[in-house]
């Protein structure tokens, strides 16, 4: 299967971001835990070196929890600092706070060594489309702060939420662009729904659904479909449309219908947490 992606206005994005790091002291970049890979641009790291460096595992609750540790481990040992968070319930979100503390440590000491008192430690949130930047953005920010702009020496117009005393966070995200360097890392997007199903395969791209779980999450189909698990993706499909009744108006087997269901079920959490790629599997960052 190809993927594509024509990413118009993103070199425009790229130069805001440039500008827009000169601002700040930590990148808050977030990733989809299910994909910590392939939902991630590498370039952020040449773009935002020198800057603290702080990774959310964003979507924790549709992960599965043991490979969100290991990832979140392996993320540590790069020098990132990292917290698992659910931004659309709140969950991990109390640990961001002291994680940005701890993050900005040395930026904060050097301001104290040099008589400067509660400058607040400034971030921006990245992260490419639909990993959850605004939902992230609207729930750390809440609705109690408020918002600050035209400081001197900030861009005119640039819009800073004021967290508490300590964090200030430019309220507008920078989008960053997936890295479609390998086909695998089109299909992981494609499953968890980062790429407009209408540029999609979905019979296909169901059959690599199947394909993954089957050697993956060995009984998880059972579990769900109530289906004799086979290594013939084709065939789970076919068992999977007739217990789900998925047929056609001459009564035949809709594996169309099938393969939206099964895909709409994994992206749901219906079907269970997955994590669809390791570090191990020498896609590290
Ligand atoms: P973006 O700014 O990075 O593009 O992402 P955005 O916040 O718009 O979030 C994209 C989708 O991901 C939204 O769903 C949002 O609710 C969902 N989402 C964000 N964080 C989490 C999370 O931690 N867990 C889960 N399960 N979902 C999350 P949507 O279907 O586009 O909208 P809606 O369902 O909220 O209406």
């Amino acid at each position: 299967m190809q993927f594509q992606w024509y990413p118009g206005h993103m070199t425009k994005a790229k130069r805001q971001m440039q500008e827009d790091i000169k601002l700040i002291d930590l990148i808050i970049e977030l990733v989809d835990a299910r994909i910590p890979f392939s939902s991630r641009n590498p370039d952020i790291d040449e773009l935002g070196k020198n800057k603290a460096r702080l990774i959310l595992m964003n979507k924790a609750d549709l992960a599965d929890a043991k490979k969100t540790e290991i990832w979140s481990e392996y993320f540590q040992s790069k020098g990132y600092f990292v917290v698992c968070i659910d931004a659309r319930s709140k969950n991990g979100m109390k640990a961001i706070q002291n994680t940005i503390m701890e993050a900005c440590k040395e930026k904060i000491e050097r301001d104290r060594r040099r008589g400067i008192k509660n400058r607040p430690v400034r971030a921006m949130v990245v992260g490419i489309p639909n990993v959850g930047k605004s939902t992230f953005i609207n729930t750390f920010a809440g609705k109690a702060c408020t918002k600050t702009g035209n400081k001197p020496g900030v861009t005119k117009g640039k819009q800073w939420i004021r967290l508490n005393k300590n964090v200030e966070l430019l309220d507008t995200p920078g989008i960053l662009w997936p890295k479609f360097e390998d086909q695998m890392v089109g299909l992981r997007l494609a499953l968890i729904g980062s790429i407009k199903d209408e540029i999609l395969n979905t019979d296909e791209l169901a059959l690599e659904l199947l394909k993954i779980l089957l050697s993956e999450y060995a009984g998880v189909l059972k579990n769900r479909y109530d289906v004799e698990e086979t290594d013939d993706a084709v065939k789970m499909l076919e068992l999977i449309a007739d217990k789900r009744n998925c047929r056609s108006k001459g009564n035949e087997l809709d594996y169309s219908k099938a393969a939206a269901l099964v895909i709409d079920e994994f992206r749901s959490g219906k079907t269970g947490r997955f994590t669809i790629e390791m570090p191990s599997e020498g896609q590290g960052v």
